[in-house]
């Protein structure tokens, strides 16, 4: 039987998908893609919008029957909000299924047979573990079901303002946050307050329809291990007078907490986040988190783990693959503010970091000599543009091992064919997309050169379906 559109089904969730979907399958077998809460074990009614000849898609309409792996969400935003998609499952399970996701994208994806995945290493704590935050204004607040059922014209909460979380596949929407459970005390502290002053003072909030309004975005970053909190605010123009007022509100709800304030402005038309102009309200415009046993300086603008408590777990991880060799020459690339490189520092003869982040490299430089690391290079370059790097790397001296943690793309087709021209012993792929690591280590392996040694996934992120792996892979020839 074919399934066309609008046609209602029951199917039995079997396992999770790529693009935040589950897959469920019919009675008479068919699979079928499906949108919308639900959970290993549940048993469901779905509603078929698009059937194509390998792939039905179908929007979740009811759960019928509940999966024993269900729990209640702690979040009141939940469902509506894109942020953590998997609040009503129980841990065990989370981390089951993020292992299975590992597995399938290297097997499917990456074509290895059976590959050997370790479990995901747990999180002891699964609320309030963010170290950093980002929050999006918006002048359309997404309207919940209960809102829309309503009927009503207004609204406890305006439906012209909301600083949240965009809405699941919902460009222009914003859910409206009261609190995140991912994020700490003081980070809400700060949500709050913002969201007041700007409804006080009726600030409008920018919007990428028609590029107009003035707030794009709040940052937040609060460091677990210092407890020094940052506040980014990022605006489509300066204006010292709002600034200076914001602040003198920040320090009054927090204490005096906020250690330092920056206003990242820019007039570019896409959502983004980095400003071309920052300036520093208040502070040095870093904050300091302690990793590893170095101290990491913060700026707005880089990279750094967002998970302070796992990071610790995953360097040591990463440390492990690389192992210590007083000979070795390592390269870290994707280096961000150099939480991997300057750990790994000690254990080898001296190491290059790369990064296109003039801040991070910044930081990653001023990182080393705050911790007396005196073997690591530096350098901004782009790695999608590595061929043209491979002079500095000669000069540098050929890496024994390259360690990598790209984004979630993974790596440009460039970056591995300069990794394999550089032949190293070991590449050690740290990853948050179990997808493009697949990909990469599958590019990586197939002429042959390398293998797949070892493949361990660490659960970064509690509640959401994102999970960080660390794979070695081992040069096979001489
Ligand atoms: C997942 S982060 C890893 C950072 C670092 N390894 C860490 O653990 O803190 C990815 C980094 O890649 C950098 N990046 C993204 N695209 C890049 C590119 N094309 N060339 C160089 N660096 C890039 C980002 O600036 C970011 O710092």
């Amino acid at each position: 039987m074919k399934l066309k559109r609008g046609d209602r089904v029951t199917l039995d969730i079997v396992d999770t998908a790529e693009k935040d979907q589950w897959f469920g399958r019919t009675r008479d077998n068919i699979g079928v893609f499906v949108r919308g809460q639900t959970a290993v074990g549940d048993v469901v009614e779905a509603e078929v919008f698009k059937s194509r000849k390998s792939h039905v898609y179908a929007h979740l309409i009811d759960v019928t029957t509940p999966s024993s792996f269900r729990q209640d969400p702690v979040c009141s935003h939940f469902g509506s909000c894109g942020g953590c998609k998997w609040q009503h499952i129980a841990y065990a399970e989370q981390r089951r299924l993020k292992h299975a996701m590992v597995v399938a994208a290297l097997s499917r994806i990456g074509g290895f047979e059976q590959p050997d995945v370790d479990n995901a290493v747990a999180a002891e704590q699964v609320t309030g573990y963010r170290n950093k935050v980002e929050f999006s204004f918006s002048d359309s607040r997404f309207l919940t079901g209960d809102e829309i059922a309503s009927g009503a014209e207004t609204f406890a909460k305006p439906k012209t303002f909301a600083l949240g979380f965009h809405a699941p596949r919902n460009f222009y929407k914003v859910v409206d946050i009261d609190w995140c459970h991912l994020a700490t005390e003081a980070t809400n502290t700060v949500l709050d307050c913002v969201k007041r002053f700007a409804l006080k003072h009726k600030l409008p909030a920018y919007t990428v329809r028609n590029h107009t309004g003035f707030l794009r975005h709040l940052m937040v970053r609060h460091a677990a291990r210092t407890g020094e909190l940052m506040v980014n605010l990022v605006t489509a123009t300066h204006d010292a007078g709002i600034t200076a007022d914001l602040l003198a509100l920040l320090q009054a709800e927090t204490d005096g907490g906020v250690h330092t304030f920056v206003n990242n402005i820019t007039a570019r038309k896409g959502d983004v986040s980095t400003g071309e102009r920052e300036v520093v309200v208040y502070g040095s415009g870093q904050i300091t988190e302690l990793l590893a046993g170095c101290r990491f300086r913060i700026s707005a603008n880089s990279f750094f783990q967002t998970n302070t408590h796992q990071a610790e777990k995953l360097v040591a991880m990463v440390l492990e693959d690389v192992g210590s060799r007083a000979d070795a020459v390592v390269y870290d690339l994707y280096c961000g503010a150099g939480s991997l490189s300057l750990p790994i520092a000690p254990h080898c003869r001296k190491l290059l970091g790369i990064d296109c982040v003039e801040a991070a490299i910044s930081d990653a430089v001023g990182n080393a000599s705050l911790n007396d690391v005196g073997n690591c290079q530096f350098e901004v370059a782009n790695l999608n543009q590595a061929p043209d790097l491979m002079a500095t790397f000669e000069t540098f001296g050929l890496p024994d091992t390259v360690v990598t943690d790209p984004p979630r793309a993974g790596m440009n087709p460039k970056a591995l064919s300069v990794v394999l021209r550089l032949r190293p012993s070991r590449i050690v792929y740290v990853s948050c997309n179990p997808v493009s690591l697949a990909r990469d280590a599958g590019t990586l392996c197939r002429g042959g050169d390398y293998r797949l040694a070892r493949v361990r996934p660490i659960d970064m992120f509690p509640y959401t379906n994102h999970i960080e792996t660390v794979a070695l892979l081992e040069r096979t020839t001489t």
